[in-house]
């Protein structure tokens, strides 16, 4: 990321200053973070505890005060979406629906919805209240149809609970239920990935998400190396199953939406941190909001103890004009298509994108990674197994030592990314 930005490497610090407040957003989306499971899985890297009622209804309060401390400056604005995350949103689901009633209220509409679900927690009464308090897009962790698979890498549920939950959720009708599944897990094959690939694009799912098993140092996973008595594919192998994946959706008349994903024509994408500006409310949430990025203290007591009377943020990082828009073009090329009309609604007339990142996207065209297209740039297969590779050296760089800090302390003093 640093040599997208200046095009040579530097470092960034995130220090313990509170941020200005949210008073210059662009096409603003939320997003709400339910840091609760039922049980922990080994390689999660999420902020996640146990699910506990007394610390659920503490959680529940504070997040509640979070959101009026905000909603001064959100109320009556429009926004592209609500994206609520976990840990598991629904693990106490009239909870989660009191905070969206709140937030409602407090705020005014909020436009779409996304939810992620977890097979075990996604009940008929639990799917009917998300609809009917106008959720829109689901997200389901199915991660393997396997019960082998998930019972090694340590999931509460087998491969059939897991496709009974999708063909729940499509029954509802919501506009768009997408799947993750996850893949280069340790020891696994192409025929173990293509069958579950095939299984779930048969259940008639709107979208599909793969990921590559992350293994962060301070996960469980990472510090015991649980699952990895058995080596992970190696990289032709995790080449072969992305390439499998794209070929097999595409065939099913999906296309590709990004690095990771494959959606069906005219269905709405779920997606989590693409948006340009977004307002995060709940332990670990991160906030963009165009002067700054700043993420709340992941301790969820600690989170619960500082509200009402302050903003529950750990840490903060100024964003310049330059990085700003670096952010931008990064989650544009995940997204694999950039376009010069979005760069100009974002930000205004004045500079175009090939002034500012010609001299690395017009590279990118040479060699192959990318190509022009009458709107812009167009990512290619070639380059989309790039950016994977990327995206998992700044999730490890990155995530791993932002977030590890956060687990490790709920007020630490600096990070330097
Ligand atoms: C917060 S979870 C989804 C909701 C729910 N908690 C569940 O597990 O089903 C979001 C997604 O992150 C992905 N994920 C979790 N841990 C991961 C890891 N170590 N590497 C890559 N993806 C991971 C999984 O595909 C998971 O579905
Ligand atoms: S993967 Fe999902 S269910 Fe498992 S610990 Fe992480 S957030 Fe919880």
């Amino acid at each position: 990321m640093q040599h997208l930005i200046t095009g040579r490497a530097r470092s960034f610090e995130m220090l313990r200053v509170l941020p200005q407040w949210p008073d210059r957003l662009i096409e603003p989306g939320l997003y709400l973070h339910v840091p609760f499971c039922k049980t922990l899985c080994p390689y999660c890297p999420y902020n996640r505890v146990p699910y506990a009622e007394d610390l659920f209804a503490a959680y529940e309060r504070a997040v509640k005060q979070e959101i009026d401390l905000y909603a001064p400056y959100l109320k009556g604005r429009s926004f592209n979406c609500l994206y609520i995350g976990g840990g598991t949103p629904t693990v106490n689901w009239p909870g989660l629906i009191a905070i969206l009633r709140h937030l409602r209220k407090a705020i005014g509409d909020i436009g779409d919805m996304c939810v992620e679900l977890h097979p075990g927690a996604m009940g008929g009464d639990c799917l009917a209240a998300l609809k009917d308090i106008g959720v829109t897009r689901v997200s389901i962790g199915v991660e393997s149809t396997s019960d082998v698979w998930l019972h090694r890498i340590g999931r509460s549920h087998d491969g059939p609970a897991g496709l009974a939950a999708v063909a729940r959720a499509l029954s509802m009708g919501f506009a768009s239920v997408n799947v993750d599944l996850l893949f280069a897990l340790p020891g696994q094959h192409l025929e173990d990935w293509t069958r579950d690939v095939r299984r779930v694009i048969a259940l008639g799912v709107d979208q599909l998400s793969t990921y590559p098993l992350f293994t962060f140092a301070y996960s469980q996973v990472g510090q015991k190396r649980k699952i990895h008595k058995v080596k992970r594919p190696p990289h032709r192998v995790v080449k072969a199953m992305l390439d499998f994946t794209d070929q097999y959706c595409q065939a099913k008349g999906f296309r590709r939406c990004a690095v990771w994903s494959w959606l069906k024509p005219g269905k709405a994408k779920f997606s989590s941190v693409t948006r340009h500006h977004y307002v995060g409310f709940g332990p670990s949430a991160a906030s963009m909001t165009g002067t700054h990025f700043y993420v709340n203290t992941f301790d969820v007591r600690a989170y619960a103890g500082a509200l009402p009377a302050g903003r529950p943020v750990a840490l903060s990082m100024p964003i310049n004009r330059r990085l700003e828009r670096a952010f931008w073009l990064y989650w544009r090329m995940y997204e694999l298509t950039v376009k010069h009309q979005d760069f100009l609604a974002v930000f205004g007339a004045g500079e175009t994108l090939d002034a500012l990142f010609g001299w690395m996207l017009k590279p990118l065209v040479a060699v192959g990674m990318m190509v022009h297209t009458q709107e812009g740039y167009q990512v290619t297969g070639r380059g989309a197994y790039w950016i994977h590779r990327l995206q998992n050296a700044y999730s490890l760089a990155y995530i791993d030592h932002l977030w590890g800090a956060c687990r490790r302390h709920p007020w630490p003093q600096a990070v330097t990314l």
